[in-house]
Order: structure tokens, then sequence, then C-alpha cells
């Protein structure tokens, strides 16, 4: 059993999936990734959680994010699945979604907790950069499913941070103030911040979203 940190290089692989043979960083190229397992395919909550993806693919396009789903089901299991999600969803899947049988990739990723299920996948995320390093991983139990906002959320952050000496507050949402690095020394902050800055303590400066 494999175990998956922050900082981490993806552990590679290849797969069969609902769209054919892949090689995870082959497949991956130069986007951001999302990879996140469930527990099995015909299962509700599931359901639900992959319908939201699927409905939030330009969201993830336009910040060149590719999302790959997992279980331990096989390919024609997810082909038969896909069609109930896309009638009850109201839409159309798009991405592909690993078929791991012999749970070899939820080994890698240490995806299978088995105090919780011996034979199902929890539900793991994992956001992978171009660089294909880990930059976020979250587990979630069986009963609840994923809050797909927050995740976006949290890309905007990476993308926005991997750019500027910021980094982003509590309950943070694109367009507000953002924290500035303690890296950055105060006389520097006007050339880097033009949009000027809040000193509410030594460690604590707030500029606006530089991007923005
Ligand atoms: C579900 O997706 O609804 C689910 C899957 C496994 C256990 C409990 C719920």
């Amino acid at each position: 059993m494999a175990t998956v940190r922050l900082g981490d290089i993806a552990p590679d692989f290849e797969a069969e999936t609902s769209q054919g043979k892949i090689k995870f960083h082959e497949w991956l190229g130069d986007s951001w990734g999302v990879l996140f397992s469930h527990p099995a395919d015909f299962t509700p909550v599931c359901t639900t959680e992959l319908g939201t993806v699927a409905n939030y693919y330009p969201e993830f396009k336009k910040r060149n994010v590719k999302v790959i789903a997992l279980s331990v089901d096989g390919v024609a299991s997810h082909m038969e699945w896909i069609k109930d999600i896309n009638e009850t969803q109201n839409t159309t899947v798009n991405f592909p979604i690993i078929a791991d049988e012999d749970k070899r990739i939820a080994e890698l990723y240490d995806m299978i907790h088995p105090n919780a299920s011996e034979s199902f996948t929890v539900r793991s995320v994992f956001i992978i950069g171009p660089d294909k390093k880990i930059k976020l991983t979250l587990t979630y139990p069986a009963s609840t499913g994923r809050n797909f906002d927050e995740l976006l959320r949290v890309i905007d952050s990476l993308q926005l941070t991997a750019k500027y000496s910021v980094a982003t507050p509590a309950n943070w949402k694109d367009g507000d103030k953002v924290v500035i690095s303690t890296s950055v020394k105060d006389e520097d902050i006007a050339a880097k911040f033009p949009k000027g800055y809040e000193r509410i303590k030594p460690y604590l400066r707030m500029t606006p979203q530089p991007n923005k």
C-alpha cells in the first residue's frame, strides 16, 4: 500500500477506461488533473457526483484541467452506468472512468481503506499540477457526496498562487483579497502589487487579487 502525499509525483500507470486505454502521465500532458475515485457503479451518490462533474466540464476545461474518475468495476459496467448518469443527471459524461478491476491503481493511490470497506474505493480526490506533482488530497466517506465547487475553488487558488507571490485566506473566493506571501519584503510590495495593500500585521498583508 502506497501513500501519496502533497509534493509527490503522481504515480504513473496504464489503465483501461471507458474511453480506451490510457497512460496517465501521457494523457495528462501539460494540463492540470483531477483524479477521483468512487466506491462503485450504479450507486446513488456516485451517480450524482459523476453527473455533477460532467455538468461542470466547461469549468474544468476553462482552467485547463482534465478530470478522470476511477472505480473497481469494469469497462462494460461503466458504459452501462454512463447511460444512466446521462439520463438521470441530464448530462453527457465526456471524461474517462478508469476500470480498476484488479485494484492496482487503487492500491497505488491508497484508495482502499480496509476499515471502511475491504472491497470498495473510498471517495478520494487528487489534484495534480502540470509538473505532475500532487497539489491536494481529499478523502470523503461513502455516504457524503463531494463538493465540486470547492474543488474548483482550490484549483483557482492553486493556479493563482503558482503565478503570484500570494496565498488565499479562509473562505476565499475568486475575486476576493489575497494574502501577500511572507517571503515578500515590505519594500518590494509596491512594485509587485501596484493595486496597493493593507498591512494588518507584519506577517498579515492583504492585497486585491492581482489578476482581476
Ligand atoms: C453511493 O454512491 O450512493 C454509495 C456508494 C457506496 C456506499 C454508500 C453509498
